[in-house]
């Protein structure tokens, strides 16, 4: 498969060091067999998260040097509310200082409109699928977190477009199962993450737009990854081949009522997000009355002035057609290597990341140990690489009965940071991968040492089962 050069020259470098084996049997050991407690100085290629570790470029950090830092009407933040209006069309928006800010921010007030004009007492959230954090910020307004993507999604091998579609049935029958009434909001992840940063059609944006109005329920894009998924419909579905990015989002946008963004991803800052609502000023009164509190005075909402000077930018950069093509190329170069050498991966590859499926590769590991998190922890001893659970450790136990939730997937998610690692980079991590798939059936499960309450995957201490 075609190679497609890196479309920037590097200016500024960051040293890496690959440890011996013995220094990264000693620093996962030390880490309770849990790579986020790894130092990043032990780690070689970090792909833990595309979020907040892509490279600016020489604008963004230009930009940072123009900061107003004034308390109140900063002028970078009306730099910021100039692109959020031309790129999204919305015009009311707070700053926050990731994505979860605006999470936190957004979902009291819905499930407080929803009771006040729809009389519901039991309030629902719908997603393709909820991202953790999102799901926790659900569960936290005492709202159910149901995810509804479509069920091809799980099949890694067999090839579909849309793996992060909603499945239009499934989302009538929550919407009839729980009432329209105690449907709070649905939320729209683009790229859907969960499902390997797998793309939604505008097929899918405008139909499920049109159901939850017809419900009178409102329609959150969660978007943290909105130009990767613009570029795929570009490339994927008929009637936009010649559509500039900028139109093809600003489409999507039509199908949505507000937006969080978690600005970590596609506009590549290293910490920012916001919150967008298009047309319902009450709602976002309500929704600046909360930021002042929990995020910072509405024309700051936890973001320096600097960093919003380099969010403005850097949302322009992210809907570069040159850019994303070599993006997500570079994603797909290393999938398809993977694939060919026999690894099973999430067949398209998504957008930011590749999921390699350890359900496939180590059989022998039964989901409650955590096969995806020892081929993380076996991928790191062999190269120094750290990758990230996406399966039964992350998704965690039920808080009702208390048991592991059953994951309908157990991945590897080898998240590629923008503009930081080059194509070499990528045939080092597949090289390694293969010397691990040599080793498969020596691999043993982990069991817990230390099991955190809630969101265990960050702090969790393992140590591996013997085989
Ligand atoms: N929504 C999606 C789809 C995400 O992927 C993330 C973060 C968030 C919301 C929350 O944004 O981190 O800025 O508060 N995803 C990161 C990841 C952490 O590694 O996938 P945040």
């Amino acid at each position: 498969m075609k190679r497609i050069p890196e479309p920037f020259r590097i200016k500024m470098v960051e040293p890496i060091r690959l440890t011996t084996l013995a220094e990264r049997e000693k620093a996962l050991e030390q880490a309770g067999y849990n790579p986020f407690a790894l130092k990043s100085e032990d780690v070689y290629i970090d792909l833990l998260t595309d979020s907040g570790t892509g490279a600016m470029s020489d604008s963004q950090w230009a930009g940072l040097m123009l900061g107003d830092e004034s308390y109140a009407g900063s002028r970078n933040y009306f730099h910021l509310k100039d692109a959020v209006q031309d790129i999204f069309g919305y015009s009311d928006f707070v700053p926050t200082h990731q994505g979860r800010g605006a999470e936190q921010i957004l979902f009291p007030c819905l499930v407080e409109k929803m009771q006040r004009e729809r009389g519901g007492a039991q309030p629902v959230f719908i997603s393709n699928y909820h991202f953790d954090t999102t799901a926790a910020h659900v569960e936290f307004t005492g709202a159910m977190a149901i995810n509804v993507v479509d069920e091809r999604a799980f099949n890694t091998e067999q090839p579909y477009d849309w793996k992060g579609n909603i499945d239009l049935q499934k989302l009538n029958d929550a919407v009839s199962h729980y009432g329209a009434s105690n449907i709070a909001g649905i939320i729209m992840t683009v790229t859907c993450n969960s499902t390997g940063g797998q793309p939604v059609s505008m097929a899918n944006l405008k139909a499920v737009y049109q159901l939850a109005q017809y419900h009178q329920i409102p329609v959150v894009m969660d978007s943290a990854r909105f130009c990767e998924n613009a570029w795929f419909i570009k490339q994927r579905e008929a009637g936009y081949q010649h559509t500039p990015i900028k139109q093809i989002v600003s489409e999507m946008y039509q199908y949505a009522d507000m937006l969080t963004l978690s600005a970590k991803k596609d506009p590549m800052v290293n910490i920012g997000g916001l919150c967008a609502i298009r047309n319902d000023r009450p709602l976002f009164q309500v929704v600046q009355t909360r930021c002042v509190p929990l995020e910072g005075f509405v024309t700051y909402g936890g973001m320096a002035g600097r960093d919003m000077e380099a969010l403005a930018r850097g949302l322009y950069e992210a809907l570069d057609e040159d850019f994303l093509t070599y993006r997500i190329k570079q994603v797909e170069y290393l999938a398809c290597r993977l694939k060919k050498g026999g690894v099973p991966v999430q067949w398209p590859a998504g957008g930011h990341a590749v999921f390699v499926d350890a359900k496939k590769m180590l059989p022998h590991i039964p989901p409650e140990q955590f096969p995806a998190q020892a081929l993380c922890n076996a991928l790191y001893l062999e190269a120094g690489i750290r990758a990230v659970e996406i399966g039964s450790l992350l998704l965690g136990r039920d808080p009702v009965t208390g048991g592991q939730k059953s994951s309908p997937m157990e991945f590897m998610r080898l998240t590629i940071p923008r503009r930081v690692y080059t194509n070499d980079h990528m045939d080092y991590i597949a090289d390694a991968l293969f010397e691990v798939a040599r080793k498969a059936e020596t691999l043993s499960g982990l069991t817990f040492e230390y099991e955190p309450p809630v969101l265990r995957h960050f702090m969790a201490v393992m140590k591996p089962l013997s085989i």
